[in-house]
């Protein structure tokens, strides 16, 4: 345990990519120990993933969550709902199928998007993103997406498939053992 609950997010500045998301997987694990509230521990692991990119030098512009919408009124279109984040403002409905995030959720695979001009359909909440991973959170009893993870970089490339949707998909079968929507 870290002296201070801020402690968790300093990332040493030499260490690999493999070596961050593995200690921001622990930080998390410590950080939600007896605590299931997803929102509490959406916001902390969106504080988590920030500075953990921010820490590897990574240009990251937007780090958080969107979580399966339960009160859409029509059930037969699923749509996804803003959850905790960090960085500036963004859309707040993405139903499924559509953009990056839509498409995660509704294929439940992870989306590695080195270029998004040349992804169909991308939402652009901020123009200045190039690239992006959506990692899915999955409820593998029901085989559905309960929510997605959602990370944006102003550089092309930013993200690769081997770590971080290694990790990322680590991480998410970690929200859903600990959290409850
Ligand atoms: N670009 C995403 C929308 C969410 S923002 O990036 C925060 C998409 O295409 O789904």
């Amino acid at each position: 345990m870290s002296q201070y609950h801020a402690d968790y997010t300093n990332f040493q500045v030499s260490i690999s990519r493999e070596q961050a998301l593995k200690q921001l997987i622990e930080s998390y694990e410590a950080l939600c120990d007896g605590q299931n509230n997803w929102v509490s521990n959406l916001s902390n692991l969106s504080s988590l993933l920030w500075h953990c990119y921010k820490s590897l030098q990574l240009n990251i512009n937007w780090a958080g969550f969107y979580v399966l919408d339960n009160n859409t009124t029509n059930k037969n279109e699923q749509q996804l709902i803003l959850g905790p984040f960090q960085g500036k403002v963004a859309c707040q409905l993405i139903p499924f199928g559509k953009g990056v995030c839509g498409t995660c959720a509704s294929t439940l695979k992870t989306q590695v998007v080195k270029n998004v001009h040349e992804f169909p359909g991308h939402i652009a909440c901020d123009g200045k993103t190039k690239s992006e991973i959506v990692v899915p959170i999955i409820n593998q009893v029901a085989n559905k997406c309960i929510g997605v993870i959602d990370i944006d970089c102003l550089d092309y490339d930013g993200f690769s498939q081997e770590i971080d949707g290694k990790y990322l998909e680590i991480l998410a079968r970690k929200i859903v053992e600990t959290c409850k929507f």
